[in-house]
């Protein structure tokens, strides 16, 4: 049947998962649970339409994973997650009944990002060579392994670098590839978040994760910020910090089960890989150096900002090669900023009568479809002719010191 009908579903989709992460963000566990049985219905609805075989295998794989999510909420769902209250005692001392681990397991629910769904690896401009390596090494990972010879793919991965260059992306690139559950950690905010129970929170994060790779989908633990947590942050905060990160530590080291493929990944990130320890080195077996965008990536990153958000650009004003000539030193994210710059002159431009619309009523501007014209270099020259880039020499020059030093291999972009 349709193309329409099942886009109609995909948007009934969406619009319950984000439906069930309000509810969980209220703590309204038993409709969240409602929500995402919805979204599973809906997933069982579309995959009657599709007819592509691999679009009907991520279908299927996303009906059973909503399904998951709605029978853990239930079984997990009979107080509020208001009632959660951070404990001032250190995470070993606590003793857990089954609801309080029920309610922590509420919480680690909160951390699964869909994001990853929307991230494939043509929306990362640069970085082939590495692209290749994380498919070959997390291939390796997922692939059988011959009769008695244990292969390891990478299990764990850091990746370091100035902000913006693209390390979330990666993760999320991987984890869409692996079909993987991504659970998105932000280092210092669960340590403030938690506090007290990080240690604890830490080992149900894992536990969670090995939960959710029974049905043969590993997991991703995405830790952000990683180096949050090698940092001392005061008498208390740092009590906290060691918790959290011996249990990180511990976890990692801990369940690779001989002759079962481990199916939970960690992948940490952060901008200051020098605050790393020893002890967290040693458990990432690689540390990759995700750097500033070369010329020809920044041309794959401003077409994906650009074109690839299907607007249209005067090819015979707008040359990619000068733009990426003129951003030199300027990351991904600074680039779609630029091209957000640029886009909004031109919709200022095309424009004018907007705010007077918008003064005569809500219908009037519904109705109102905005006006484009292709961009042309004069929308870019300004903000290319004032820019400051964010990353500086030195940042750069400590990167490749960092590396030289810590880092197994380098990457070229
Ligand atoms: N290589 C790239 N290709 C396309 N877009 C990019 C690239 N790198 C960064 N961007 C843009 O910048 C945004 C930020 O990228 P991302 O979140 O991956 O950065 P990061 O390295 O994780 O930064 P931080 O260290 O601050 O967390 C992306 O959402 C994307 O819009
Ligand atoms: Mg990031």
């Amino acid at each position: 049947m349709s193309r329409q009908g099942s886009d109609a579903l995909r948007k009934s989709i969406e619009r319950m998962l984000s439906e069930a992460s309000t509810r969980m963000q209220a703590g309204k566990v038993s409709d969240a649970a409602r929500s995402y049985k919805k979204a599973a219905q809906f997933a069982d609805q579309a995959l009657e339409l599709i007819e592509d075989a691999e679009e009907r295998r991520a279908m299927s794989i996303r009906a059973a994973e909503y399904k998951q999510r709605s029978r853990s909420l239930e079984t997990t769902g009979r107080a509020d997650l208001g009632r959660i209250k951070p404990s001032e005692m250190p995470a070993d001392e606590i003793v857990y009944s089954d609801e309080e681990s029920d309610l922590q397991e509420q919480q680690i629910l909160l951390l699964i990002d869909d994001t990853p769904r929307k991230i494939d690896w043509d929306s990362i401009g640069g970085l082939s060579e590495l692209k290749n390596e994380l498919k070959f090494h997390y291939g390796l990972a997922m692939a059988k392994n011959p009769d008695g010879i244990e292969i390891e793919g990478w299990q764990n991965i850091m990746f370091y670098g100035p902000p913006g260059t693209g390390k979330t992306l990666l993760a999320c690139a991987i984890a869409n590839k692996l079909n993987a559950t991504f659970f998105n950690v932000k280092a210092s905010q669960i340590v403030s978040k938690w506090v007290g129970e990080s240690g604890k929170l830490i080992s149900t994060l894992y536990r969670v994760a090995r939960k959710f790779t029974k049905d043969g989908r590993p997991s991703i633990i995405f830790v952000d910020e990683f180096d949050a947590l090698c940092k001392s942050r005061g008498i208390d905060g740092q009590l906290y910090h060691q918790q959290m990160l011996a249990s990180i530590l511990s976890e990692i080291d801990g369940f690779s089960q001989k002759g079962h493929k481990n199916l939970v990944m960690t992948i940490g990130a952060t901008n200051r890989p020098w605050d790393l320890d020893a002890a967290v080195l040693s458990r990432f077996e690689r540390r990759i150096l995700i750097t500033l965008p070369d010329t020809d990536a920044r041309i794959e990153i401003f077409r994906i900002h650009l074109e690839g958000r299907g607007l249209p650009i005067d090819s015979s004003s707008v040359s990619y090669s000068a733009l990426a000539k003129k951003s030199e030193r300027l990351t991904g994210r600074e680039i779609s900023r630029l091209c957000k710059e640029a886009t909004a002159k031109m919709l200022a431009e095309m424009n004018p009568e907007i705010p007077n619309i918008v003064d005569s009523g809500l219908s009037k501007i519904q109705s109102y479809e905005i006006k484009v014209r292709p961009l042309n270099n004069s929308d870019f020259a300004y903000y290319l002719d004032t820019l400051i880039p964010d990353t500086n020499l030195d940042d750069i020059e400590s990167y490749n010191d960092w590396g030289s030093h810590h880092a197994h291999q380098k990457i070229k972009r």
